[in-house]
């Protein structure tokens, strides 16, 4: 489905992402994790197309993602690294205008972004100006704003300073769906949470890669997926992620 091949990225003489390539299947979760400076969010620039490999490729589908950014990027949804959100917009409007530059037609918008604010518990602050929204509202916001024209693919980078529990559980569900998601962290034990994949950068280049087992037998470490089952006990939250799943996979 999305394939890099032999990405590598220079700043200026700055070497920071150095032959990397992988693929992401329909259904994986591929945890992109590495400390800081290790390449990440170089790497979620170049497969979002805000930046473009020095070496290497990016393929969608078959073909090149630069050869038709525009359509390639309607089939992605972005949590950026950075809110950089209009303080002076409402979170509505704020959605409503990501819903139009992503040519989202209506009665689709309206339904999916009213829903959508209902299930991540923002109706309240809708009408609110995102300058006031604390941290945790505003990366509500963001996934949404990702997740509401119903991407193939989801890349988040380093989000949410450890996700709260409702939006891991999106994240599985989105799996089950056949959406691929691309997660990147600085944090083991949040990505082992919910990744199927991993990825182990240092210094711009893959230390290992393979399936979460393969990588934890490689690298030592015991299994936290007691926490996550814990967390999926809770039968209402995982219910309230699967009707996240089910708004934005049927609009
Ligand atoms: N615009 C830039 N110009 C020059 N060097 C840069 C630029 N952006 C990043 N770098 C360098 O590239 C390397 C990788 O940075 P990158 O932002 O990809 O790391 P990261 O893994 O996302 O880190 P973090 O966990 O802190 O977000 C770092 O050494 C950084 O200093
Ligand atoms: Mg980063």
């Amino acid at each position: 489905m999305l394939e890099a091949r032999g990405l590598s990225k220079f700043y200026g003489s700055v070497l920071a992402v150095r032959d990397i390539s992988f693929s992401l299947q329909p259904g994986q979760v591929l945890g992109f994790l590495g400390p800081n400076g290790s390449g990440k969010s170089t790497t979620v620039k170049m497969l979002t197309g805000l930046l473009e490999p020095s070496d290497g490729q990016i393929i969608y589908d078959g073909q090149d993602i630069h050869k038709d950014l525009i359509a390639y990027r309607k089939r992605l949804g972005y949590v950026p690294e950075e809110a950089n959100l209009y303080p002076y917009l409402t979170g509505q409007e704020y959605l409503d205008m990501v819903a139009t530059l992503r040519a989202m037609p209506e009665p689709r918008k309206s339904k999916t972004i009213s829903s959508l604010l209902q299930l991540f518990s923002l109706s309240p602050h809708r009408h609110v100006s995102l300058g006031s929204y604390s941290k945790g509202m505003r990366q509500r916001i963001l996934l949404i704003a990702a997740l509401m024209d119903n991407p193939d693919i989801l890349i988040l980078d380093e989000p949410l300073s450890g996700l709260d529990v409702t939006s891991v559980l999106v994240i599985k569900a989105l799996s089950a769906r056949g959406k691929a998601v691309f997660y990147c962290s600085h944090i083991l034990e949040v990505v082992e949470k919910v990744c199927s994949h991993l990825i182990i950068l240092r210094n711009g280049q893959v230390i290992v890669q393979g399936t979460t087992c393969e990588v934890r037998e490689h690298i030592g470490k015991s299994s936290l997926e007691g926490v996550f089952l814990h967390l999926v006990e809770e039968r209402d939250v995982a219910q309230m992620a699967n009707d996240i799943v089910s708004v934005v996979v049927s609009a």
